[in-house]
Parts: structure tokens; sequence; C-alpha cells
């Protein structure tokens, strides 16, 4: 299993540019299967779970054909419309394929998630809420089947959690369904919004995106389209937590400040330098800067996948905070690894204070999700000494390259394959 071995103490300087949203990307891909014309994706993000994304979208009977951050779809037979357990125990958001397959073809089958890192993770929601179009869900031997042979109706669904696959799982069914939907209690993120602009160049009629309330006329058929993916907000928020720790006007690029609201709020609060362009943010080390407590929320709420890289940088902030989760049940995984870098972290339930600032030290750590090892690395780069990050395979799932971005700014960042 490759690791990072990275010397902390080094200046970053220089720009790190953002590559495309993974979690926009990877609707996108399934949208790609609600048409039998080809789809064109531009700056796909080159992580592991696009790779994977791609591997079930060919598994269903689709043609995935890559051209480095250009993807090109076609779908014109879906002979498997089912999602195995292999890709889904890999990648929970394999479940968005659900929704477009049973409006695409009628039926599909989809492995039920198993246990995840941060949380139960269920996805009720979504089964629900197709429930609620008129498809019949039934499981068994592992599986969601859900058929709806007469095609889905349009109707009111009214979701009891936001949730942000749930809200574009069901979406991407209405597009294609009998009449009108009205989805209730939606998620707001950019990534949906970056969904129902992608379905409407697709020919869809959808109202109300990025709001609680999505309204879909369903009309027949979509068209093949053209799109280019959102730059990645939590990518960029990471690499801004790391120029706040370690930066000299280091330049976050080709990112959408508009969508770092609440992080650059929060760093404004603290008292971090920045700088905020028209696609880009510059930030600075600012010695002395406030700890500011902060809970995470729903969009435009602060991102539970940025909490655990913030965490890192209350480590090195000036004062306590109170750092509360409100999404995943389970997500301070890095707590215990950071604590043993020399941070003073105490956690009760959904909470953790964080008193700071700390002298990390270097130590072996062991990542246990993607955003978790995104606030290892993070810390890495403070510490006294050498640092060693193990099982980076998670990180790899949704940060490209990560340890050149960071190396070519001036970070003392190695992979060690193994
Ligand atoms: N939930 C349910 N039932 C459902 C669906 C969700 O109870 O049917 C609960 C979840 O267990 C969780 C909460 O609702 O407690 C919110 O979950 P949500 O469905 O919004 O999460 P998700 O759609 O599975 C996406 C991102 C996550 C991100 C969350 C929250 C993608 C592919 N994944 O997950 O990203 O943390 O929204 O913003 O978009 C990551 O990139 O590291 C990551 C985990």
């Amino acid at each position: 299993m490759d690791q990072f071995v990275i010397e902390g103490g080094a200046t970053l300087r220089g720009e790190i540019p953002v590559s495309g949203a993974k979690n926009a990307a990877l609707p996108a891909l399934a949208a790609a299967l609600l048409t039998e014309e080809p789809v064109v994706l531009h700056r796909i993000p080159r992580v592991r779970d696009l790779a994977t994304m791609a591997n079930l979208l060919r598994h269903t009977g689709a043609s995935v054909d890559t051209d480095g951050e250009t993807l090109r779809i076609e779908a014109r037979n879906l002979t498997h419309p089912e999602a195995p357990y292999e890709t889904v125990k890999t990648m929970r958001a394999s479940s968005l394929v659900l929704g477009p397959l049973v409006a695409r073809c009628g039926r599909a089958r989809v492995s039920m998630p198993g246990g995840c890192a941060i949380g139960t993770r269920p996805i009720d929601l979504h089964i629900l809420g197709l429930e609620g179009l008129g498809a019949r869900v039934t499981q068994t031997h592992g599986y969601i089947e859900a058929e709806a042979a007469g095609g889905l109706e349009g109707r009111k669904v009214t979701f009891g959690r936001i949730t942000v696959t749930g809200t574009e799982d069901l979406l991407m069914a209405a597009v294609l369904a009998r009449g009108t939907t009205v989805l209730e209690n939606a998620a707001q993120e950019p990534e949906v919004q970056d969904l129902a602009a992608m379905l409407t160049k697709m020919g869809a009629r959808i109202a109300g995106a990025g709001t609680p309330t999505i309204t879909i006329e369903g009309v027949e058929r979509l068209h093949g389209t053209e799109h280019t993916i959102i730059p990645d907000r939590i990518e960029a928020g990471t690499f801004l937590i790391a120029g706040a720790l370690a930066g000299e006007d280091l330049a976050i690029t080709g990112c959408d400040p508009a969508h770092l609201d609440a992080l650059l709020e929060k760093m404004t609060a603290c008292g971090i330098n920045l700088k905020t362009g028209p696609d880009s943010v510059t930030v600075s080390r600012s010695p002395g800067f406030r700890a500011v407590d902060m809970t995470t929320k729903e969009h435009p709420g602060f991102p539970t996948d940025l909490q655990a890289q913030y965490m890192a940088l209350m480590t090195q902030a000036d004062g306590i905070s109170l750092v509360t989760e409100t999404i995943f049940e389970n997500r301070f995984m890095h707590v215990p690894e950071l604590m043993r870098m020399g941070a003073s972290i105490r956690t009760d339930g959904r909470q953790a204070i964080v008193a700071g600032p700390r002298q990390l030290s270097g130590a072996q750590v062991m990542s246990s999700d993607l955003r978790a090892s995104a606030s290892l690395v993070l810390a890495a780069l403070v510490a006294r000494g050498t640092s060693i990050v193990d099982r980076v395979y998670h990180i790899d799932r949704g940060y490209e390259a990560i340890e050149q971005k960071l190396a070519a700014a001036g970070a003392r960042i190695s992979r060690v394959r193994g």
C-alpha cells in the first residue's frame, strides 16, 4: 500500500490548480445513462472514484472512452442495468445509477451498500423517493431491485432529511417520468446545481435547483450533450487550509470562490489573510490566527467534507475551538491520529474540543477515509520532522495527484509505492 512521506516546515508558494469536482463528476457520469446519444464530459478529475464509476457504466453496457480529463460516454444499449457488490462496496456513490437506470430501462438492480468508515450511510431515502415515483422496490440477497416497467410517474417527494446523492438520484429519475415531480427538502449543493445544468442541456425541464424545492417536468427522451464539470470546492478548501498553515502568497487557482463562502467566512473570522479573485483565492500563513468554533451543515453551511481539514487548522490556532459534526455520526477518525502528532483534542459524541496552538511532531499515521487522510497531510505539513501517512489509497479516491500539486508549491512530500 502506498504511503506519503512528508517533511514538515516547508513554505508553500506559487499556484495550486484545482481539478474538476469529484462529487459533481460522479452524478454527471450516471446522468449519461439517461440517453442513448453520446455525452462528452470535460474536467473530469483523474481520481480513483471516477475510474470506478466509469467501470460501473461499462458494466451496464455503456462505452466510456477517456482522453485526459475528457470522457466520452455512449449508453446505446444498457444490457446489464445493475451495480454489483464489488463496485458498491468500494464506492457508495454507485447508488447514483439507481435512478437513471430505472428511468431509462424500467428496472435496476443495485447492491445494498455495506458499512462505511464515517457512518452507517443508508440509502433508504433514495428508495422511498423512487417508490414515491411509482417504482416497485424489493430487497433480496443484498440487492435492491427496482422496477417501473410502465415508466415512472411524476409526484411530490419530500425528503425526511437532506441528502445530496439522494436528491441527485431522484432528479435523474424524475427527468424521464410522466408528469411533474416536486422534490421538497432537496439538497442545495453546487454539485446538485451542476447536475441540473447538465440535464437541462440534455433537454430536461428543471426549475429550482440550488433551492430546497426542485420542480421537474418529465420529458419523453433526453439527447446527448457536452458539459464541463465545476471546480472541486473541497479540494480548493483543502489547499486553502494548507496555505493558511504553511503558505506565503499561495494562490489556489481555477476555483469558484462563491462555492467556498462558508470556509472563507470562517477563515476570515480566524484572522487569516485571504485575497479573493474571480476564480482564485490567495492565502498566506497568518501567525497568531484565532480559534473559531465550527458546525458542519448542509450547503450553504460549512461542508462536512472540510471538517477534518478545518480541525487540522484549529490545532494551530490560538485558543480553544469547538468543532461539531452534524451530518455523519462517526466522522472523527482523524482525531486519534492528529493526537499522535501532538494535537490536543477531546471528543464527546459529535463534538470535538481543540486546544491550540500545539507544535505537532512528525509521526506515522493511518488514513481512515478520504477527508481524514487529507487532514493528516495538512498536519504533516506543519509538523516538526518526518511524517508517514499510511494507506493513501483513501486520498487517491478523491484528490488528483495531491502530492504532486503540493510538491510543485514547495512541500516536501513524496509517495512511496508499496
Ligand atoms: N442519509 C440517510 N438516508 C439516505 C441518505 C442519506 O439517512 O437514504 C443520511 C446519511 O447517513 C447522512 C446524511 O443523511 O447522515 C447526509 O448524507 P448524504 O446522502 O447527503 O450523503 P451522500 O449523498 O451519501 C455526499 C457526498 C459526500 C458528502 C455528503 C454530505 C457524493 C458522491 N458524496 O454523500 O462526500 O460527505 O454528500 O455532504 O456526493 C466525500 O467526498 O468525501 C464524501 C463523503
